[in-house]
């Protein structure tokens, strides 16, 4: 299983950071320490939370079920693992960040993601994030980290959804 570090190194964004990348640059050291702290309490229950995410996202768009091979749990898990491993690029500014989510976006058009099938998705994310760390006391996510994580995964999926046609 990936696991992400919860480094307390800061590291500046590449200059070449495209658009999507760009609000990470603004964070606060603080605010860039919660953030690898969340990804890593996250990455640590990612059973749990490909469990949660993924029940959530069901619940609230039956059809993108229906999207999904019969024996897709290997695909939904590198989909969590993709997700944390962009939010973290997201986070450092990575220079692939931008063509692999559009990459991305264009492959899940052709599995017949719609648009409107995004914001559900970043829902189901923050809830089961907010959901498997509350399980545990001491690693409970407070409102402005996950508002960090909410707009790091609009900004994720806004690209894909872009790039997908929308
Ligand atoms: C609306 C939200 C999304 C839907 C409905 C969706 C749907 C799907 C589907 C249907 C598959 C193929 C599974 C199979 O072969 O059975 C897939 C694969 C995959 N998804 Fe998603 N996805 C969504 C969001 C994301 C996001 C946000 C990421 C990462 C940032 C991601 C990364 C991946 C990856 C890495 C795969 C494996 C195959 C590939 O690389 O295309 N997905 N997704």
């Amino acid at each position: 299983m990936a696991r992400i570090a919860a480094s307390p190194e800061t590291q500046e964004p590449s200059p070449a950071a495209p658009a999507s990348s760009a609000a990470a640059g603004a964070l606060a050291p603080h605010e860039r320490q919660a953030f690898l702290t969340a990804l890593s309490r996250l990455s640590e229950h990612e059973e749990a939370f490909t469990e949660s995410l993924y029940a959530r996202f069901f619940a609230l768009r039956p059809d993108a079920a229906e999207l999904f091979g019969e024996y897709s749990i290997s695909e939904r898990e590198e989909m969590v693992r993709e997700t944390f491993r962009c939010l973290l690029a997201w986070l450092e500014g990575e220079p692939w960040l931008d063509a692999n989510l559009r990459a991305l976006g264009r492959s899940h058009a052709e599995y017949g993601v719609e648009d409107e099938m995004y914001p559900p998705f970043v829902e189901a994310l923050i809830e089961s994030a907010r959901s498997v760390t509350d399980a545990v006391p001491e690693e409970s996510l407070d409102a402005s980290t996950l508002a960090l994580l909410r707009g790091a995964a609009e900004q994720i999926v806004s690209t894909m959804r872009a790039a997908g046609g929308g």
